[in-house]
């Protein structure tokens, strides 16, 4: 049976959480605790599948215990369920937690974030739990990080042009989502697209995400130039994806808001490989380094070795994170868009073909990345036939 504990310091909140709760008792094993110490006592007896904690508690907060159990605990999923008005602290608590909701709120919403959560916790091969809920922060670029500072010290107000910059940086962009997709900034999941999280959170908002960030990429991975490297690569690589998949999205004639969550999916497809860096470290730097010397995939080595690839890492890590489906999907999918039930154009569709190409583009500075590219599925959802302009408008103006 699932097993969460539920802290806060208010008798009568707990109270009423766990009278709301009630009807999940055949499923879930509950413990109410109204203080962080009682709370990791419990969890020294017990191992929890999650914990929910209120933010705002005297002696221990919710961030200073979501911290803790993600150091002691770090396969539990860690939510904060907290009041409105305590942005700066939510700013703080980023990286140790998962899920954030407000109250007060009904149980059914509570149920439902908790009850999708948990279908990615228990999904998949057991070391990506293991390996990747206590993953805390990626890998991300100083020299996107050193632009953001210098622009919003210009206050120039020019979100395209911060949405631009933060596009280059896959960290960055996953943890303005999950910002701004926790129940404080909007409802959980309803800022699929980076531009539109962009323009909610404003240039001081995102300046102070980026300054979190930075100094937590300072303490975990220091001056790594291996690491720096890779993060740059990754970055451009993903955004060119991204550019591609969008103008393929154009001539498929999608919405403005399709575009931009295509747009979106692409930046993020390999975000799985910057977190398979972070919790795998000097093993997945080698298995890197080999793939490089071989001239082989990254990805059927990562399964040899970890018994999943960064695509399945990918979805894990964003799928927890409570980013939205079609961009998790379209990164769970882009080497094999023909396991998507969809059989229509689709993020996932976009994200394959443009990746496809670059692949091949990127390893050979030639224009044979279509060998890597799905035809059979690209036929099942009707599209094979304007693979030639996809081709023309993803290429245009990246490699002139
Ligand atoms: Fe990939
Ligand atoms: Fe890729």
């Amino acid at each position: 049976m699932t097993r969460i504990i539920f802290v806060d310091d208010e008798t009568r909140v707990l109270q009423s959480l766990a009278r709301m709760m009630r009807h999940m008792r055949d499923k879930w094993q509950m413990e109410f605790v109204d203080s962080g110490e009682k709370a990791l006592a419990l969890f020294e007896h017990q191992y929890y599948d999650a914990i929910v904690t209120d933010m705002r508690m005297p002696f221990m907060n919710g961030s200073e215990l979501l911290d803790l159990v993600c150091m002691r605990y770090p396969e539990t999923l860690r939510v904060i369920l907290s009041g409105q008005s305590e942005r700066d602290a939510i700013l703080r608590s980023l990286d140790c937690t998962h899920r954030y909701h407000s109250k007060p709120c009904e149980a059914d919403s509570i149920v439902a974030m908790l009850t999708d959560a948990f279908n990615t916790l228990f999904s998949g091969n057991s070391t990506l739990r293991s390996k990747l809920t206590g993953l805390r922060e990626l890998p991300y670029r100083a020299d996107v990080g050193a632009q953001i500072k210098a622009l919003s010290r210009t206050k120039s107000d020019s979100l395209a042009e911060l949405t631009n910059l933060v596009s280059h940086d896959v960290a960055l962009t996953i943890r303005i989502l999950h910002l701004a997709n926790s129940s404080f900034i909007s409802a959980p999941g309803e800022v699929p697209d980076i531009s539109s999280a962009v323009m909610l959170l404003g240039q001081d908002g995102i300046a102070e995400v980026n300054d979190i960030v930075h100094a937590r990429n300072v303490s975990n991975f220091g001056c790594s130039s291996d690491v720096d490297t890779f993060a740059n690569d990754l970055g451009e690589h993903s955004y060119r994806v991204a550019c591609a998949a969008a103008r393929i999205a154009k001539v498929e004639k999608c919405t403005t808001a399709e575009i931009a969550e295509i747009f979106t999916a692409g930046i993020l497809h390999d975000a799985g490989k910057l977190a398979l860096l972070a919790c795998m470290e000097t093993s997945y730097r080698e298995l890197l380094a080999q793939c490089i010397h071989d001239q082989t995939d990254a990805e059927q080595m990562e399964q040899m070795i970890y018994g999943f690839d960064h695509a399945e890492a990918g979805r894990y890590v964003l799928s927890l994170l409570g980013i939205s489906k079609s961009v998790v999907d379209a990164a769970t999918l882009h080497h094999r868009p023909s396991k998507h039930s969809s059989t229509v154009f689709s993020a996932a569709a976009a994200v394959h073909f443009a990746d496809a190409l670059f692949r091949g583009n990127e390893r050979t500075q030639s224009n044979s990345g279509t060998q890597f590219i799905d035809m059979e599925y690209l036929h099942h959802i009707g599209c094979a036939d304007r693979t030639e302009s996809w081709q023309y408008e993803a290429l245009r103006g990246i490699y002139e």
